[in-house]
This record gives C-alpha cells, structure tokens and sequence, in this order.
C-alpha cells in the first residue's frame, strides 16, 4: 500500500480490538499469483466493503481465509482475533467464529432446514444453545428475517428458489453468530426482497464484539447496509481505501481512474 492510500482501519487509531488481521498476503491459484501483498485490518465494531472487478481476486481473498484447498498461500499472514488462521484447520476456522456466505450452496434432501440449524449451531457455536432456547432463538430470527414458519420442515435446498437458499443461510448466519461474518457477492442475482433479508442479516450482526466484510463488484447491496470501510483491490492489492463515499465514487467514476492511479 502506497503512502498516499492509507488504509482508515490501520492508520486511525481505534479502540475496537483486531478481528481479522491480514499482513502481505500472497495466494496462487493452479500456480498463478493472484494476491500480490494484500493487507486489511478489520477491528471488532467495523463493517468494511472490499470491492474491485470481476477477475481482480476477491474470492481468492476469501477462499484464503477461509482454508479452500486450491489456494495456496505462499506469503504473509492471517491473524483471526490474533491467532494464526494458516495454521488452522478448515472446521477449525468456522468453529472459531469465521463465516462464510457460500455463493453455490448445496442441497440436502432428507434434512429438514430445523434439523440442519440445530447441527449447524451444535457444530459451530462453542456456547452451547439449549434444546428449550433453540426454538424461540430460531424463531426470532425468522421473523426478524422475514421468513415464513412453513420453511422449517422442508429439506435444505431441495427446490429452493436462490432466494430462499439466501433466506436460508442468512438465518444460519444469524443463528450462528459469527465474529467475522464474510459475504462473498452475496448480492449478486437476488431480487430486492432477498437483498434486503441479507441484508437485514448484516445489520443484525453489527455490534461492537464482530465484524463483517463484504465483498462485491458493485454497489447495489451497499444502499442497504452502509460499511464503515471502503477498499478498492486492483493488481492482487488493495490500492485505495475510503469511507462510504468510495463506494459512490466507484458507481460513478467505475475503476479506470484507479487503474491510471495505480500505474
Ligand atoms: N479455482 C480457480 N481455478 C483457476 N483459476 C482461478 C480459480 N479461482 C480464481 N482463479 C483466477 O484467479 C483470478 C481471480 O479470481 P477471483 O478471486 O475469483 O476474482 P473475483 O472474485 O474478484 O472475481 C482470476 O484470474 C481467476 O480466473
Ligand atoms: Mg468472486
């Protein structure tokens, strides 16, 4: 990062305690390098919003922090609130708290969407959820979602709309309460109805003890839930950072400028 783009999250001085703390990362895929010395602090309390062009790197960003095989890391660090996620296994990662919003989800006929949650969060939550409380938790969360009742004794997936798969692990995501919440263009191919039970999700994880980072190619879904962080990834780096005025200047302006910038 150059002198002039200081990223917000690590120059201002804050006094959320580091979530997520990525230092000169560097991923290859099929040998390839895509990320070239990505660095982002993302502190307890922040939403932060990673945007670039299809292509640029955004899910090699994710699939890195969230252990996908296929990406191999072959420089920098991950800290996950201060432990090394690299050295992590996959389930271990999840189970510490990180989530992450698959873009393809699968389908499990046979299991009821009830069943599912409450293995989900058996699985996942170290807190453990009491039977008595599951229901009410499940149930609240429903409605804040804006789900219908019927959704919980059909099968996971089976003969979902993509927008009731998004309803479904938006509630998976809010059952499961996760510190570091990623969204991997979760917005994109939804229609306004699921766009806002997504987001509706974020902003019920938003307190002072998680984070969120959302990633996208465009703006649409940062109407609904506004980040606190803005960063642009160009080139395998993030080149600029900004506040919620970033992501206007990138609906307007597009990335050209930033590509000349960066040149
Ligand atoms: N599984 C993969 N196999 C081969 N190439 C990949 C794979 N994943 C990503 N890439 C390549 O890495 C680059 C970055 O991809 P990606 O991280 O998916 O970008 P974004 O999410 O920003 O659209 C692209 O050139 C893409 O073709
Ligand atoms: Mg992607």
């Amino acid at each position: 990062m150059s002198e002039e783009t200081p990223n917000p999250s690590n120059g201002a001085p804050s006094n959320g305690t580091p979530i997520l703390e990525v230092t000169d990362l560097r991923v290859a895929v099929d040998g390839k390098e895509i990320l070239k010395g990505l660095s982002l602090t993302v502190n307890a309390g922040e939403t932060h919003a990673i945007m670039g062009r299809n292509g640029s790197g955004k899910s090699t960003l994710s699939a890195a922090i969230m252990g996908h095989p296929r990406y191999e890391v072959t420089g920098g660090s991950i800290l996950f609130e201060g432990e090394d996620v690299l050295a992590m296994a996959v389930h271990e990662r999840a189970r510490k708290g990180i989530f992450l919003s698959f873009q393809y989800p699968v389908a499990l006929p046979g299991v009821t969407v009830s069943n599912f949650l409450r293995q989900a969060v058996k699985a996942v939550r170290s807190d453990d959820v009491p039977t008595k409380a599951f229901r009410p938790l499940v149930k609240e969360n429903m409605k804040r979602l804006d789900i219908p009742n019927a959704f919980m004794t059909r099968y996971v997936n089976d003969g979902f709309s993509g927008g009731e798969k998004k309803r479904l692990e938006m509630l998976q995501m809010a059952m499961l309460q996760p510190s570091l919440a990623i969204l991997d263009e979760t917005d994109s191919g939804l229609d306004i109805d699921a766009l806002k039970v997504v987001s509706a999700a974020i902003n019920l994880l938003r307190d002072k003890g998680r984070a969120q980072l959302l990633i996208t190619h465009y703006q649409r879904i940062l109407r609904y839930v506004e980040p606190d962080f803005v960063h642009v990834l160009l080139g395998g780096q993030i080149v600029k950072s900004g506040g919620p005025e970033l992501a206007q200047e990138l609906e307007t302006r597009g990335y050209e400028w930033l590509e000349t910038e960066a040149a």
